[in-house]
């Protein structure tokens, strides 16, 4: 599983990164961004489709 953020869907909500820190980083302005390439590390799945759930801008898709 991968995860990407549409940034022109981001509004910087910030429960991406706050729900599950071990996949999304904050740029400088807050937006959301993926850490790395994307790429879920086996056992966090739930937790990215946690992230994918409370993003209130559905900006958070999963390939
Ligand atoms: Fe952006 Fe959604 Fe995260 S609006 S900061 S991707 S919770």
């Amino acid at each position: 599983m991968k995860v990407q953020i549409d940034a022109e869907r981001c509004q910087g909500h910030g429960r991406c990164y706050d729900l599950a820190p071990g996949l999304f980083g904050d740029d400088d302005e807050g937006y959301g961004q993926v850490l790395g390439d994307g790429l879920v590390p086996p056992g966090q799945e739930q937790t990215a489709r946690l992230a994918v759930a409370n993003c209130p801008e559905r900006a958070i898709e999963t390939l």
